[in-house]
């Protein structure tokens, strides 16, 4: 973990937008078993979609439905097992089976999250959690130095 932690800071330029852009298309292609990977970012009281690997997903995402919605506005992670037993699951892509949502927050600043999808069910550990947090934290301190 540390090592791709380790070549995930390596891609942080001085642009924001560029730097994310490469942090989502690395972690998309060292992990296994993904159909999705991307950041909604919030605006307008909606998140809408920013840099992302897989399908052309659903934009904007409102704050009373869905995973996503459910993580930004209760700030916490949301690992799901199952997709499809949880109430007001949006599927944009429907291979996805299970997903993970972290928010994208620094201080009391909320960007908006990053979400994960899986096309099997129970995909994500708790090894998981813990990595995509801290890849979350590093996409938060980018865009809270320069906004995208
Ligand atoms: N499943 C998400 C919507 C975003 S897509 O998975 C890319 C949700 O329920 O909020």
């Amino acid at each position: 973990m540390e090592t791709n932690l380790k070549s995930l800071r390596a891609l942080i330029d001085d642009d924001a937008l560029a730097s994310i852009c490469n942090i989502i298309a690395f972690l998309y292609d060292i992990s296994d078993n993904l159909n999705w990977l991307g950041i909604y970012l919030f605006k307008n009281n909606k998140l809408y979609l920013g840099p992302f690997q897989g399908k052309p997903a659903c934009t904007p995402l409102s704050l009373d439905k869905g995973v996503c919605a459910k993580s930004f506005n209760d700030q916490i992670i949301l690992n799901v097992k199952d997709v499809h037993t949880f109430p007001g699951h949006i599927a944009c892509d429907s291979a996805s089976k299970s997903e993970l949502v972290i928010p994208l927050t620094r201080g009391d600043q909320r960007y908006g999250v990053l979400d994960i999808d899986s096309p099997i069910l129970n995909r994500f550990s708790k090894e998981d959690e813990f990595f995509f947090a801290k890849a979350a934290e590093e996409i938060a301190n980018i865009i809270a130095k320069q906004s995208i």
